[in-house]
Formats: structure tokens, C-alpha cells, sequence
């Protein structure tokens, strides 16, 4: 109770000095999901921080100073995590699109790898190396044809524009081998976020392994690195398990040590919304509600332009894990929705004040009855995936500020968009 009763002085302070909508980050939140997903891993096994997540800088800068090298996925990925400190040999890049222009400012930077989605990238990474007289390190991206996809969103085992299938591979290894300008120091696979399930892992892991082990025995390749991928997956909705770390973390740790001869002094893991989804917090405040033919609507005043994850693959139709309420007249307490509908809740819509109809954040929840203009709820899960994912500039609102709450209590406006 007493964490909950400081949790809501916080966010009527956070409210009160910055307006709303708004995202609170949570240090302690982070701390702990960044600490929890590191002691699951291997000591050895690298853990790249997926920047896409979360690019806020003060949170990458944050999560670099944790221990974690960067996984970028533009070139202005790439020069934000260098202007807060990460070195050009502790970043990483994987894209299937990126343009000329970036590969050669990474090249120029000394970037400690370019992982390479398909043969005309490699051509331009070749040319640019070429036309820098620099010699580049590069991974290849498999599409791995596993059964198991793992992902809801897979992007292997399946046609796809992310990675090299497998049996193109050896053309892009030969290809790679002849250019002076590239070094192959390993191979890479992501197979998509939210992976709830370690069966993809038991396939993928095993399959990387040994297509190194071929390699290595074929063309005698000293390769260093490999890049088994992540997205490891956060509850959002009710019924979602928790991604099971610790037994992944377990089979990791055994198939390096059925490789252990392959000698990979770089084998590392990629990970986004596990370490940021849980420390944000989403924090609306009701503008209106409505009755519209029988049903209720509360109209708020962000929307799907800042928390983009409700607004696709029909998540806003899912049960969510339960939203949190604090009202006007109760402004030091905060309430859980409850997981069925009891006295004192009502079944209502969320929307934002987005002009379309798809703006809908939750499509059915239970909302407490007496909900009126100016009462907050907190969305959880959304420190990832949130306001740089969104179409935030549709309708030219006003963009919600970044908050960091610090450990020790203390509120800092962490804005950078
Ligand atoms: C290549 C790559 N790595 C890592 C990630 C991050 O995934 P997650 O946020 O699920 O950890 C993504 C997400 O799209 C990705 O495409």
C-alpha cells in the first residue's frame, strides 16, 4: 500500500508539472528488468540493447551504461548512440533497407559490425568499403527455415525480406570471400518479437551453431561472432505467460558448451521491449466520456499516435493486463481495474482524440463508474515501442513529454522529440 500511495504522488506531481498525456519511466523498474535478463544470460553471452525499443537518449545512455553494446536499425540510430557516448566498435547494424548513405557513414565511423540482410546489400557495403579503402566487418542474417516460428511476429522460416535463406547462403559466403574489403566474422538470426516459447530457441540455437561449424570447417572461415537473436516476449495481455529467461538462459549456457571447440569469443543476444516495456508508464487524463447506442466511451487525451501498440494486429480487442485508475477526488490513490466486473465498474471504450475511429486504445475494459474529465489512467507495459513507434505527428498534437522518475523520487523531463 505504501509503495502504491507514493507510486500516485507521483504521478499527481508528474501531472501537475508537465501536463498530460504523458510517459513516466521508472529507474527501478528498468534497474530490475535490465538486471533480471542479464543474471539469466550466460556471463559470456553479450546482451545488445535493441535500440528501435526505446531511443530516447538519457534511457540508451542508461541501458549502455548498464554493460549493454547497441543494435541499431538506421544511421540515426547509429549517430544518437554515439553522441551519448556508445563506441563506433560497440554498435551493431541490421536492416534489410539500409540506404548507401548509411552503410558508408557506419563504414567511416569504424562501426564494429554491418549485419547484412541479402547479396545487393553486400555489393554497396563492398563498393563503400572500397571507395573508404576500408576493410568492413560484417555478419550475415539467416532465415533460418525452422518449424517452430516462435514470434507472433516471425520473420523466419517463411518468405520474407528480413535475412539471407539459407540455401542463398552459401553464394552470399563465396560472394563475401572474394571481396578484400569485407571480413565475415560471423552469423546472425532474429526471428521476430514477443516470443513467448523456448521451442524456437531449442531449433534456432543448435541450427546457428552448426551452420558455423560448417563454415569454419569448409572454408577454413576464423569467424568470431554470432548473434542468436531475441525478441523475447512481455505479457500484455491476460493470459500471457511470462517469457521463461532463466530456462532460455539454461540452454544457452548448455549448447555453448557442446560448442565450446567452435571458440566464439562474441556470441550475443538482442533484447528491446524486455528491459523497457514494463518501466514505462502511459498516463492519460479523461477529456470527455459519452454514451453512444448503450455503450460507453471515454475519450482521453493521447491516443494510438503515442502508444502505437494498441493500434495493430487487433491488439486494442484483446483483454489487457489491468489498466490503473486514479481519480479526481481520491488524487493519492491509484486503483486497479479489476479482472471481472464487480459494483462500482462499468464496461467502457477507450479512445484518443485522434479523428478516426481506429484510435481506440482499449476496446473493452471496466472502468469505475464515476470516471469523469480529469481523472488519470496509467496504460502499463509502455516504455517500448511507444511514442517514437507512433504516428505521433498525425494531427499535429502536441507531443507528451518523457518522464524519468529516479530512484530516489526525483522527476526529470527527459523530452527529446
Ligand atoms: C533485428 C532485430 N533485433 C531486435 C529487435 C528487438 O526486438 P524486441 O524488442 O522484441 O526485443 C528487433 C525488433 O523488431 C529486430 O528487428
Amino acid at each position: 500500500m505504501e509503495t502504491i500511495m507514493r507510486e500516485a504522488d507521483t504521478v499527481s506531481e508528474a501531472l501537475k508539472r508537465f501536463g498530460s498525456p504523458l510517459f513516466l519511466y521508472s529507474e527501478r523498474q528498468l534497474e530490475d528488468d535490465y538486471a533480471r535478463i542479464r543474471s539469466a544470460l550466460p556471463e559470456q553471452v553479450g546482451l545488445y540493447y535493441s535500440m528501435k525499443a526505446n531511443p530516447n537518449p538519457s534511457i540508451c545512455k542508461m541501458i549502455h551504461q548498464y554493460g549493454s553494446p547497441i543494435e541499431v536499425a538506421s544511421i540515426g540510430e547509429y549517430h544518437r548512440a554515439v553522441s551519448i557516448g556508445v563506441p563506433a566498435e560497440q554498435i551493431v547494424f541490421t536492416g534489410p533497407g539500409k540506404s548507401r548513405e548509411e552503410i558508408h557513414a557506419c563504414i567511416e565511423g569504424g562501426i564494429f559490425c554491418i549485419n547484412a540482410e541479402s547479396l545487393q546489400e553486400l555489393r554497396v557495403i563492398q563498393e563503400e568499403a572500397a571507395r573508404l579503402g576500408k576493410k568492413v566487418p560484417v555478419t550475415l542474417r539467416i532465415n533460418l527455415m525452422t518449424t517452430r516460428q516462435g514470434s507472433r511476429m516471425a520473420s523466419v522460416g517463411i518468405p520474407t525480406q528480413f535475412g539471407i535463406d539459407e540455401e542463398q547462403l552459401d553464394d552470399a559466403v563465396e560472394y563475401v570471400i572474394g571481396q578484400s574489403e569485407l571480413k565475415l566474422i560471423g552469423l546472425h538470426t532474429y526471428q521476430g518479437t514477443q516470443n513467448f516459447h523456448l521451442d524456437y530457441y531449442r531449433e534456432s540455437i543448435p541450427r546457428m551453431f552448426a551452420w558455423i561449424r560448417r563454415l569454419k570447417e569448409v572454408h577454413a572461415l576464423p569467424l568470431t561472432t554470432v548473434g542468436l537473436g531475441g525478441g523475447f516476449g512481455v505479457p500484455y495481455f491476460r493470459g500471457d505467460d511470462p517469457f521463461p529467461i532463466d530456462d532460455f538462459g539454461q540452454l544457452l549456457s548448455e549448447e555453448i558448451s557442446k560448442n565450446e571447440d567452435l571458440c566464439l569469443p562474441h556470441i550475443f543476444v538482442e533484447s528491446g521491449r524486455y528491459i523497457t516495456s514494463r518501466m514505462g508508464n502511459y498516463v492519460t487524463r479523461v477529456l470527455y466520456t459519452k454514451q453512444s447506442h448503450g455503450k460507453k466511451f471515454v475519450i482521453v487525451d493521447g491516443g494510438t499516435h503515442h502508444r502505437a501498440f494498441s493500434s495493430v494486429m487487433g491488439r486494442s480487442f484483446k483483454t489487457p493486463l489491468p489498466n490503473r485508475y486514479m481519480l479526481h477526488d481520491s488524487e493519492h490513490e491509484i486503483m486497479e481495474e479489476p479482472a471481472e466486473s464487480t459494483n462500482g465498474f462499468v464496461p467502457a471504450q477507450i479512445v484518443g482524440k485522434l479523428c478516426t475511429p481506429t484510435d481506440v486504445i482499449q476496446s473493452s475494459v471496466l472502468l469505475p463508474e464515476n470516471i469523469t474529465m480529469g481523472d488519470a489512467i496509467l496504460f502499463p507495459n509502455s516504455g517500448a515501442y511507444g511514442l517514437s513507434c507512433g504516428n505521433m505527428h498525425f494531427l499535429s498534437h502536441t507531443l507528451p513529454k518523457e518522464i524519468w522518475v529516479a530512484k530516489n523520487g526525483a522527476l526529470h523531463d527527459i523530452s527529446w522529440l
